[in-house]
């Protein structure tokens, strides 16, 4: 079975574009893959969070994915900071990136020319984190969002580098990137994606917001003035996001839904559409409630890491072999 791996992080509350665009997707691969699916706690720390609340980000992360279906007796599920190999791994790995090549990565890049102040060196250097993060384990496949196929081009990089340098020792990774399609828009604007960093609540749908709250702001989404139902991503975003949401909830194909909501208003969509992410909700919310109650987070975690951590302690060991400072 081939391998998988990839890293969340909890920066915020999860989104329905979250879900649709990975929680969704990793509980699929994990009937085809040998998953490993991580916390990428450290990650969250480049810049300043506030550890209450990153404390109940951590914690509703991992709930709301065993929520969806991520299957702990199937999917490795683990916390960055447990495995310490991980760390250990990065420093080495940071001696075998280049600085030119930090400077090149595409996010540094955004902050610098936007001028953001006090961008701390973890968030520099975190590619090499990122790149420990996966290497350690050696998966055949990384999926992640389009903003961090740069990053796994750089971990390839390394790899690469590092087995001419010091002889066989990584598996080259493969990036997943979804497809365009699975891209959920603001309801709001359209033209933005869905994001946990909207700047207003209105456009973005929470997994754990109030259902009836949620229903509101799929009535209140922004079409447009054509009147017709017809999947239109250019000229009918709003309408086409609408289709894309309804499509990914209820399994409906989009084609059969423009087929089956033909002639009819902006109302009656919105309506099916807000009825599929109301039973959404609830049933993530239940679900989430009953292992909150269960109290069983720890364990899962604990689970998670005995599995993970003699794979990363073996690459380290190896690594550390390789590079000579095991005497
Ligand atoms: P983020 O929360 O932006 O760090 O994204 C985490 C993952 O969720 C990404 O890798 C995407 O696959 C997915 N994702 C986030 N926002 C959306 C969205 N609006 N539509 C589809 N997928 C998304
Ligand atoms: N950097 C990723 C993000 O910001 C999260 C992440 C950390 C990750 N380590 C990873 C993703 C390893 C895939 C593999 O979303």
């Amino acid at each position: 079975m081939k391998r998988m791996l990839s890293g969340i992080k909890p920066s915020g509350q999860l989104t329905l574009g979250n879900y649709i665009g990975a929680l969704k997707e990793f509980v699929k691969y994990q009937d085809e893959y040998d998953m490993y699916v991580f916390i990428a706690n450290l990650h969250t720390l480049t810049v300043y969070q506030d550890p209450e609340i990153l404390r109940k980000n951590l914690r509703d992360t991992v709930l709301l994915y065993l929520a969806c279906g991520l299957d702990p007796k199937k999917t490795k599920i683990f916390m960055q900071s447990d495995i310490m190999e991980q760390a250990q791994l990065g420093f080495i790995l940071s001696c075998n990136i280049y600085l030119g090549e930090l400077n090149r990565m595409t996010q540094y890049k955004d902050k610098l020319s936007k001028g953001e102040e006090g961008l701390s060196s973890g968030f520099y250097v975190y590619p090499t984190l990122m790149a420990a993060d996966i290497l350690a384990y050696q998966p055949d496949y990384v999926p992640v969002g389009d903003d961090q196929k740069q990053h796994v081009e750089l971990t390839r990089d390394v790899a690469v580098r590092f087995n001419n340098r010091y002889g066989e020792t990584f598996k080259v990774p493969e990036p997943l990137i979804p497809k365009q399609g699975a891209r959920i828009m603001s309801l709001s604007d359209p033209s933005k994606k869905m994001s946990k960093s909207d700047a207003s609540d209105k456009g973005c749908i929470y997994l754990l917001d109030d259902p009836k709250a949620a229903r509101k702001k799929v009535m209140s989404a922004v079409t447009d003035s054509i009147n017709e139902i017809n999947y239109d991503p250019k000229n009918q975003a709003g309408v086409a996001n609408l289709l894309t949401i309804h499509s990914a909830l209820s399994g409906v194909s989009i084609d059969v839904l423009v087929e089956q909501f033909k002639g009819q208003g902006y109302g009656t969509l919105k309506k099916a559409v807000a009825d599929e992410v109301e039973k959404l909700l609830i049933q993530l919310q239940t679900s989430y409630k009953e292992l909150l109650d269960q109290n069983i987070l720890k364990e899962v975690l604990a689970q998670g890491k005995a599995s993970a951590q003699g794979i990363a302690h073996a690459t380290l060991v190896e690594v550390q072999t390789k590079v000579g400072i095991e005497i």
